[in-house]
């Protein structure tokens, strides 16, 4: 079959993606370390370290909503059933036959409606749930908010729940990276930004890179 190459992932979208892996992998090892899972940095650099980071992952986050609104990408997470149940029956049975993907990827459609779902519940629900409970961690805390120890209970549980879930869809996220053409072809498109695309599926994008 024909191959062409085609722009999926302009470069500020990899910058996005790399640096919050980067943030993620530390504010995960050092929430962990904060909870007393593991012990790395020790208990203070941890905290220092995870404030660092929060505060790079959220300004990251805002940055990536204005680029997504000024390019709109976003519509690339928002989902849909379109092919949903297709997608379902591909992951769980017709990948292990060798079928061939039943969705492809252009730069306005570049996420299967799984994957729309599970990005979609990341980004609007469970970062949110991070930013939102941590903050309240670090400004509403005994003493300056005594009255609110309650409520802090809830933002605590939350938050610890949440690094669960995040750390659950890094390894889900991790399996389905070497579930493209090849092992690595996913991994190697978020490098370089092109994909390799059978040449009768190939639209050609309106973004430069
Ligand atoms: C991927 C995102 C994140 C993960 C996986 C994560 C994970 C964790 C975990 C596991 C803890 C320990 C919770 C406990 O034992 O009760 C923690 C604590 C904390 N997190 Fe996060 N976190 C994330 C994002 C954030 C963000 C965005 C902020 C701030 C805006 C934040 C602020 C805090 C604070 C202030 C603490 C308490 C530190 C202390 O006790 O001094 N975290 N985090």
């Amino acid at each position: 079959m024909e191959y062409t190459k085609q722009l999926l992932y302009t470069k500020f979208e990899r910058f996005w993606h790399w640096s919050q892996m980067l943030l993620v992998m530390l504010l995960t090892i050092t929430g962990f370390e904060i909870h007393g899972s593991i012990h790395l940095f020790g208990f203070e650099r941890s905290v220092r370290l995870h404030t660092a980071s929060a505060w790079s992952f959220i300004g990251l986050a805002l940055m990536s909503i204005f680029w997504m609104i000024v390019t709109k990408q976003y519509v690339n997470f928002i989902p849909t059933k379109n092919k949903l149940r297709e997608q379902v029956l591909y992951y769980t049975s017709g990948i292990f036959k060798g079928m061939a993907h039943p969705t492809h990827k252009t730069m306005f459609n570049k996420l299967n409606p799984l994957q729309r779902l599970v990005y979609a519940g990341l980004l609007i629900v469970i970062f949110p749930v991070q930013i939102f409970t941590g903050l309240a961690y670090m400004y509403y805390h005994y003493p300056q908010n005594p009255l609110d120890i309650s409520g802090l209970n809830i933002a605590a549980v939350l938050h610890t729940d949440g690094a669960f879930m995040v750390v659950a869809f890094v390894i889900i996220h991790v399996y389905m990276t070497t579930t493209g053409d090849t092992v690595s072809s996913n991994v190697k498109a978020m490098i370089s930004g092109f994909e390799k695309e059978p040449q009768n599926n190939n639209e050609t994008s309106s973004i430069s890179e």
